[in-house]
Order: C-alpha cells, then sequence, then structure tokens
C-alpha cells in the first residue's frame, strides 16, 4: 500500500475529528523545534495543519523529521488532537487542532526554494516569479486567482449549457484571420512555403458553425495575436466566444448580461444589476475621449468651442477657427493645486500629443488666474455654467484636433482620477458602447479599414452611405466596457454573400484576393445562411477585474513576459539545423535572447 493515501486535505481537520487517525501529504511549510517537540506546518491547496512530533512518543518519526527542509514533501499519519486551550490559531481554519504524528514518509526532497513561498508577505521580482511559477503557485495569492478563473469558466459554461449553447472546439492550424494584429504563422512541412496561422479568435469557424445549423455556439477559445503588448494583454489568451443565429444585438446583449451576472455571482457572491448602461460611440469619445470610457469617477470632457470662439486668448480663437476644437474638464477641489503642480499635468498630457493645458480656477466666488484674464465676463459666466464650475474647483483646457484632445483628455482623466483617489475599487460599472463606425482610417497605409472586423453588418439605416461616405457609415458592433477596460466586442454579421463582397471591396481587396483569402467563406455564405451575431469577452482580462488586479500575468497560469518571452521554459528558442531542412526554411543565425 502507498504510503501517501490521502485521508484527509491540510484544510479540512476540525475539533469534530478529536481522536481520529488520519494520513496527511504535503509541503513542509514551516517548522520550529520547541524542547524536544518539533512543530511543523504542513501545506497543500486547501491549507495548512499542524503537526507536533514528540521524541518520547515516536522516537523513529522525531528523528527522520529533524532532517526536514522547508518545501520537502511529506505523508504523516497521526492523532487529531485538540489544542490546549491558549494554544488555538484563529488564523487558520484548522487552528483547534494538531496531528499527533506517530509515523511519516520522506516523498520528496526540494532545493533551496529561490523564493520564499512561506512567507508571501515578501515581495519577490516579477520574472522570479515568472522564472519559478510552480514555485510561485505554492503561495497564496496566484492560486487563489486561478480557482477564481476556473470558477468563472464554471459558471459561463453551465451559464451557456443552460441556454442550449453548445462548446464547440475550433482549429488551431488554421488560416489567418483578419482581426487586425500580426499573425503567428506554422510552416508546413508537407507544402513547403505554405504556412498555418494560428487563430486571432475563431470569427470565420464561429460564423460557419451557424451556417452549420448550430444554432448556439460557444467556446473558451485560445487565441494568438503578435502585436505589442500591455498590462492588459498577452500573445496568447482566452475569450468566452459565442455566436447565435436568428438574433439581433439585443439578444446577444441580454445573453451577455446574464452570463456576467451568473459569473459574478458564483466568483464574488456581488450581484450584477442589468440591463447596463448604453453609451453610442460617438457620446463616449465626446463626453469621455475614448471609446472604453470608465464610468465609476465625473471628470466627463466638456466641448466648449462655441463659448471660446472669439475670446482673447489667440491659441483657442485661431485653433478653433483652423478646425482645432476646446474640451475642459472640472477637477473638483483642484485650485489647491499649485502652480508647479498644474504644469507637472501639463507634461503629463504632453506625452499624449498635445502642447499645451490651459486653466483656471474657481475662488472668491469667480473664475480667475491661468487664461481667464483673456475672457469677457460674459463668456467667464457662460464658462462657468456650462462646467457646472463651484468654488474650489480647477479647470483644465486643451485646444487641438479633436483626436489629440481626445486622446490626451482620456488620460488625464484617468491619471486624476487615480490621483485624487476618485475611484471606488468595490465598484462594477458596466456599459455597452454600440454604433461604432464601420470603417476608419488606416493612417499608415492610406486606406480605410474595417474598424471590428470585415463581417460585421452596417447600420441599416446607412447603408446608402457605402458609396457616397463610407467613413460616415454606422456598424451593428458593440463593446462591453467595464471600468474602462474594453472587456469584449462583437456584432451583427453579414449573412448575404452580395454584401459581403461588396465591403471586400470597399476595403479595396482585388477579386482575386478576396477568392484567395475568404473565397470558401463567401461561398459559404451562398449556401443558406441565417441571420447571426455574436460577441468575444476577453476571459482574461474579466479575470483581471474578478481578481482585482491590473496585471494580467497575475491570472493565467503560465504568461508570458511584456517581450512575449516564457522565462520558465525559456521560449522562443532555436531549433536544430535537421529542423530547418525539413521545413525547407532558409537557415540564419538565431538572435540571442535573456531571459534573466
Ligand atoms: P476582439 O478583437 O475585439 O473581437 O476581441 C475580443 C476581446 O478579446 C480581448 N482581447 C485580448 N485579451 C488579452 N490579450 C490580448 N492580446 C487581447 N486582444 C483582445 C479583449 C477584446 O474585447 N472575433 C471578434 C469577436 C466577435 O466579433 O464576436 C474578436 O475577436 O477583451
Amino acid at each position: 500500500m502507498s504510503h501517501y493515501r490521502r485521508t484527509h486535505t491540510c484544510g479540512e481537520l476540525r475539533n469534530t475529528d478529536e481522536g481520529q487517525k488520519v494520513t496527511l501529504c504535503g509541503w513542509v511549510h514551516k517548522r520550529r523545534d520547541h524542547g524536544g517537540l518539533i512543530f511543523l506546518d504542513l501545506r497543500d491547496r486547501y491549507g495548512l495543519t499542524q503537526l507536533v512530533i514528540d521524541p518520547e512518543r515516536s522516537p523513529g518519526a522525531h528523528a527522520a523529521a529533524g532532517k526536514l527542509r522547508m518545501e520537502w514533501v511529506i505523508a504523516v499519519t497521526g492523532k487529531v488532537t485538540s489544542r490546549k486551550d491558549g494554544m488555538q490559531n484563529s488564523q487558520m481554519s484548522t487552528g483547534d487542532i494538531e496531528i499527533d504524528v506517530e509515523e511519516f514518509t520522506l516523498l520528496s526532497e526540494a532545493k533551496t526554494p529561490p523564493i520564499a513561498v512561506a512567507d508571501d508577505g515578501t515581495e519577490t521580482h516579477e520574472e522570479t516569479r515568472l522564472r519559478y511559477r510552480y514555485l510561485d503557485m505554492r503561495r497564496g495569492e496566484l492560486g487563489a486567482n486561478l480557482e477564481r478563473r476556473h470558477l468563472a469558466m464554471l459558471a459561463a459554461r453551465t451559464y451557456l449549457d443552460k441556454k442550449g449553447f453548445l462548446e464547440i472546439t475550433t482549429p488551431i492550424l488554421g488560416r489567418s484571420t483578419p482581426e487586425g494584429a500580426r499573425d503567428y504563422l506554422v510552416p508546413s512541412r508537407l507544402f513547403p512555403g505554405n504556412f498555418f496561422a494560428l487563430p486571432q479568435s475563431p470569427q470565420l469557424f464561429k460564423q460557419l458553425l451557424m451556417i452549420g445549423g448550430m444554432d448556439r455556439y460557444f467556446q473558451i477559445a485560445p487565441c494568438f495575436r503578435d502585436e505589442d503588448l500591455r498590462a492588459d494583454r498577452q500573445p496568447e489568451f482566452h475569450q468566452i466566444d459565442l455566436e447565435m443565429s436568428f438574433v439581433t444585438p439585443a439578444d446577444v446583449q441580454l445573453m451577455t448580461e446574464e452570463m456576467l451576472a451568473a459569473i459574478f455571482d458564483k466568483v464574488t457572491g456581488m450581484e450584477i444589476p442589468h440591463p447596463f448602461k448604453r453609451m453610442t460611440h460617438l457620446e463616449a469619445l465626446e463626453r469621455y475621449g475614448s471609446d472604453r470610457p470608465d464610468l465609476r469617477y465625473g471628470l466627463e470632457l466638456i466641448r466648449l468651442d462655441d463659448i471660446a470662439k472669439d475670446c482673447g486668448f489667440a491659441i483657442f480663437k485661431e485653433g478653433i477657427a483652423s478646425g482645432n476644437i476646446v474640451k475642459a474638464i472640472r477637477v473638483i477641489g483642484g485650485a489647491e493645486l499649485s502652480r508647479k503642480e498644474v504644469e507637472k499635468l501639463g507634461s503629463f498630457v504632453a506625452s499624449f500629443g498635445l502642447k499645451g493645458l490651459a486653466w483656471m480656477k474657481h475662488t472668491d466666488g469667480t473664475l480667475s488666474g491661468g487664461i481667464s484674464k483673456f475672457f469677457s465676463p460674459e463668456e467667464l459666466s457662460a464658462i462657468e455654467k456650462r462646467m457646472e464650475a463651484e468654488s474650489g474647483d480647477l479647470l483644465l483646457f486643451a485646444c487641438a484636433p479633436e483626436n489629440v484632445v481626445n486622446q490626451a483628455l482620456d488620460h488625464l482623466r484617468r491619471h486624476l482620477a487615480k490621483e485624487r483617489g476618485l475611484i471606488d475599487h468595490d465598484e462594477l460599472n458596466f456599459v455597452w458602447v454600440t454604433d461604432f463606425p464601420l470603417f476608419s482610417w488606416d493612417e499608415e497605409e492610406n486606406r480605410i479599414a474595417a474598424e471590428h472586423h470585415p463581417f460585421t453588418a452596417p447600420h441599416p439605416e446607412d447603408i446608402a452611405l457605402l458609396d457616397s461616405d463610407p467613413l460616415k457609415v454606422r456598424s451593428l458592433a458593440y463593446d462591453i466596457v467595464l471600468n474602462g477596460y474594453e472587456l469584449g466586442g462583437g456584432s451583427q454579421r453579414i449573412h448575404d454573400p452580395k454584401l459581403q463582397e461588396k465591403l471586400f471591396g470597399l476595403l479595396k481587396l482585388s477579386s482575386e484576393e478576396i477568392r484567395e483569402k475568404f473565397g470558401f467563406f463567401v461561398d459559404a455564405l451562398s449556401n443558406g445562411t441565417p441571420p447571426h451575431a455574436g460577441i468575444a469577452l476577453g476571459f482574461d482580462r474579466l479575470a483581471m477585474i474578478l481578481c482585482s488586479t491590473d496585471n494580467i500575468r497575475d491570472v493565467i497560469a503560465f504568461p508570458k513576459t511584456l517581450k512575449a518571452l516564457d522565462l520558465m521554459m525559456q521560449s522562443p528558442a532555436p531549433v536544430r539545423s535537421e529542423q530547418w531542412q525539413d521545413l525547407s526554411l532558409k537557415e540564419v543565425d538565431p538572435k540571442g535572447i535573456t531571459f534573466v
């Protein structure tokens, strides 16, 4: 019989188990020697249990226990005893008992750990935690995050199953799909010069599943995008991806709201009231400068062109005349900021392309200081009224092309909210952003591009503009935004092959390119396609919010760094010459990578 057949976990035993003979297994978490007695904390995923080894009662076990070190793996058998009064530990779920060890078996030794596993208060450099991820996992926080992630997946699956969705896996080795990032490519050995692309999302497959009559599909889908990384982006990530037939966006949105409510309830016990707020893309940009506004705080952007167009401040007057816009933010209580602090905000926005940040303060009942001297009393009073300015406020003004003002003030808004402690970290503020433009202008390539992806349906009211003014066409795309994060995005799809071909044409794809890249898809659309719509939620981003972290790596078991490196496996890595040859690739000297 194996010595490590557990009767209980390390988080399970209580006073009511007193007298029972039990076997526990786990890692040596802490060890204390007290006048002959050895005390050990034994740890597993479920908790800690105190072990006592008495030299008189168990001389063999005691002698062997003398060698034990932190993180060694052992199995122990002994009796559950209640701790004496005053010796209980209310911090531990098993703090009322201990195990009087009769025998133990050493299952595995451990080197001195490079991470202080037992002391989760110790700050360990993230690179070390990534290098020794399996040790980091033994500490409380990452393990707890992975458990929350599991619960979130379970809640999503349970909800969607109840609603008749089928979980269907789709290929990893596929063809490039147009999500807009660079593809990860896999060379084909059998067909030299040909490549598979790893999916940026299962977009085409899920639409094909609708054509195939599957009606309701979902998948916790792995996606791969070779793009610049940020704190909320990984090169490989997961989406809760879903698609539905014979529906409109409202149906997908309701389903998403209910699913999110089920997930938050399961993981956090929080109740999520819905329907969520809705805001058009235009309104989001106008009021917050961003299509992913954080609505947990105010600091709205207020347009002032009409008031400022004739003012005495040349930068505003001439700027507006040449097509720039003026927007301002009211910072409640900001009048207390010193000139230096206001200048610092100016340097902050400079990194987002805004050349200057003008200001006024509301003190002694009027707007004064900064650029106020360039405005007439009527103009000042109009600004005061529009901004709802009150005594003690600071008003910050930006004048530049619309996109620059929006981008800079969006960052400023987020920055001020953090600095001034305006964020309620317990609040969940969901909003649907709708009516995105169908196209955007790609500056680099000097042509129009799909804002979401080229399978998104145009807004029916704007079809007539497709030829005359395509950049004005709204789409039936929607994003779900939570606390300033783009949590997910989806759309009603085009189900008419002629309209799909027209759209490809507007995107300047030649008929040859259409045939070559999407021929199979347009062909599929011509085989009887149900109207369909769907959405994909960034699952790792959702997990970040469920785990109250702003670092996506905190919720992924084996994440990559911002440079897309796996520090533990040390990948990417060179391959042997024969492998280059097998793949008919021209060998190059690999660039050396520093992993630590
Ligand atoms: P989209 O490209 O908007 O839509 O992606 C959906 C959601 O996936 C998350 N996401 C990411 N998360 C982590 N790291 C990344 N690199 C990353 N990139 C995206 C975001 C985003 O909102 N096929 C469409 C969906 C559809 O139309 O149904 C799609 O993939 O939270």
